[in-house]
């Protein structure tokens, strides 16, 4: 998974604005960033270890000449995140940047060797560029080169070409992998989303699987997989520049955490469903999910959610797993799948898995034009706008807001859930006002090395989403478990030096039970942060060590309230430990490889 972008013109210098549109992708991988500039009929590289700013640091002290380039931020998958298997790779004749997987690398590598050419890293993607300078020199022009390159390929790839040849056009190409071009006046860009052309343009093509694009300064022409020059839609992308901006905040996570209100504020107004999608769910006798990380927890609590008020039988999966499992799904069934980004690879197979089952795709995305858009019958739109944190905030938010809504929306008259709904922005504000407390606890909390989270019913799944976002932003050891679980095993963990996250509002119908396992825990030295309401935080006493008292909520969308505290708590422990909130080590935030 990795961010690449190309820029084919004949104005300013090349280098800062491949090193913006790097930036902008950073969210994609950040291990390692290149690029390659085309001047005087050769390729000049730069490439650098770590995030975006050690490349700038390069750039800034030795920028590459020239009006063309190429650029790559890396997220490592074959061969360590080192400056040398960093990508642009190039031979002399050839750059290229890659994003995905070449699954026949290893073959293709001994019949390169064999051919003489000589590897210098450990990647997966050097094969691409032995093969078109093989072809190059056997008399190929660029075009054929590349294309014939190509070709030999198996895997998944987004790549953009830039060859040491002021004539020669630069070619991309897209196998599973997003490539879109951007449309400029008199030059023309390539890049692996709209986030990182919005400098550059608004006008954006997004390219289909199989396409090869040739782009020269003036014109792009594309080709589908058939050979043949196609047309496909410009469209004009609303991303603006503030979108993607941290604006006053220190990290866009914080940026995204506090955007929630109005996001759900906008999202719960517009909230309506296609009666055809309403169609069939009513009609499946088993709505499959699949999703994966944060999106899998949204799945899991809106399968509470649409088993109990619209007693639609679910089954959830996380999508890596979902694929190979290989199901047998019921017939005229329906499946659902979640996804920020809509490019993550092991959700798009499990889509595809259940569309070749004949099952009608159902999908909960937030990024406009993604791949899986392009493979759903249906979609519902998350709106939450550009997420660029590595952690998911507010488009987990919105997912469980879309997936509440559903749950009403087939369940029927629900008055009570129905202003519980409408009312949550209000409190969400109420709780974000209350930023400074929750800070303080997470102070607290970063001191500790490992921490259980533990919740009942739908509060069991967004316990797990709270372990994951402390685990992934301040790498502390954070397990979650249902409330009525821990006791079978994991209790055995329980020292004063493993606290727990409980969470328990008191309106939820199994808060006797929470209070209980929370008992259970400090009869054995447990220390418990309770988060519940007023009511809860005084019923449980000295039970609880610390505790934050959430303003009270029906039980219906406790789970989307009580998101924020966990949130909150991860972002300040993470600061309080000093890691980088926004690009958490070994992550990227769309992972488009299995
Ligand atoms: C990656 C990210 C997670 C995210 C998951 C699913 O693993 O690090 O934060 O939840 O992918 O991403 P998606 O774009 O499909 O929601």
């Amino acid at each position: 998974m990795c961010g690449i972008i190309g820029i084919m013109s004949d104005k300013g210098p090349a280098a800062p604005r491949l090193l913006e549109g790097l930036t902008r992708l950073a969210y994609r991988g950040y291990d390692s960033a290149g690029v390659a500039t085309l001047a005087g009929g050769a390729l000049h590289r730069r490439r650098a270890e770590g995030k975006i700013a050690a490349l700038a640091e390069k750039l800034a002290a030795d920028s590459p000449p020239g009006t063309r380039g190429i650029g790559h931020t890396r997220w490592a998958t074959h061969g360590g995140p080192t400056e040398i298997n960093a990508h642009p790779h190039a031979t002399d004749k050839v750059a290229v940047v890659h994003n995905g997987i070449i699954e026949n690398h290893a073959a293709l590598r001994v019949e390169m060797e064999a051919a003489g050419h000589v590897f210098t890293t450990q990647t997966d993607t050097e094969v691409i560029v032995h093969l078109v300078t093989e072809n190059l020199s056997r008399g190929m022009d660029p075009r054929a080169a590349a294309f014939a390159a190509l070709d030999r390929l198996e895997g998944a790839y987004a790549v953009v070409f830039l060859f040491a040849d002021e004539g020669a056009p630069m070619i991309g190409g897209r196998c599973g992998t997003p490539l879109a071009v951007g449309w400029g006046e008199g030059e023309v860009f390539l890049a692996s989303d709209s986030y990182a052309l919005a400098p550059l343009t608004s006008r954006v093509t997004f390219l289909e699987d199989g396409d090869r694009v040739v782009v020269t300064a003036q014109e792009a022409q594309i080709v589908d997989c058939a050979g043949s020059t196609v047309e496909r839609p410009v469209r004009t992308s609303t991303i603006s520049a503030a979108q993607i901006g941290k604006g006053d905040h220190k990290h866009f996570m914080h940026k995204e955490i506090h955007e929630q209100p109005a996001v759900l504020g906008e999202l719960i107004n517009g909230l309506v469903f296609e009666p055809a999608v309403l169609e069939a769910l009513a009609a499946t006798p088993r709505l499959t999910m699949a999703a994966c990380g944060t999106a899998a927890y949204a799945c899991r609590v809106g399968a509470y959610w649409l088993e109990s008020l619209a007693r639609l039988p679910c089954a959830v999966d996380i999508a890596s797993e979902f694929r190979y499992r290989t199901p047998p799904l019921p017939e005229k069934g329906a499946a659902l799948f979640v996804s920020q980004s809509g490019e993550t690879l092991d959700t798009l197979e499990a889509l595809r898995y259940a569309r070749s089952q004949g099952q009608t795709i159902i999908s909960i995305l937030n990024t406009i034009e993604s791949t899986m858009e392009r493979e759903s019958d249906y979609v519902l739109r998350t709106h939450a706008g550009p997420e660029i944190g590595v952690a998911s905030t507010k488009a987990t938010a919105a997912q469980l807001t879309v997936l509440a809504g559903l749950a009403l929306a087939l369940a029927g008259d629900r008055p009570d859930e129905a202003a519980a709904l409408r009312h949550l922005p209000a409190l969400m504000v109420e709780v974000l006002e209350r930023e400074t407390e929750i800070a303080g606890l997470a102070r607290v909390l970063a001191g500790f090395t490992h921490m259980l989270y533990i919740g009942r019913g739908p509060l069991y799944p967004l316990a797990c989403e709270g372990s994951l976002k402390m685990k992934e932003i301040s790498y502390i050891h954070a397990e979650a478990y249902a409330g009525g679980e821990f006791k079978h095993g994991p209790i055995a963990l329980i020292d004063e030096d493993f606290p727990t996250v409980a969470l328990a509002p008191s309106t939820d119908p199994l808060f006797d039970k929470m209070r209980s396992n929370m008992e259970e825990l400090a009869a054995r030295g447990g220390k418990i942060l309770l988060l519940s309401d007023a009511d809860g935080v005084a019923a449980m006493g000295k039970t609880a060590t610390w505790s934050f008292a959430v303003p009270e909520v029906h039980p219906f969308t406790a789970p989307i309230l009580y998101l924020l505290p966990l949130q909150l708590l991860a972002y300040h422990a993470a600061l309080a430990k000093g890691t980088d909130a926004d690009q958490p080590r070994n992550l990227a935030k769309s992972v488009t490889v299995e």
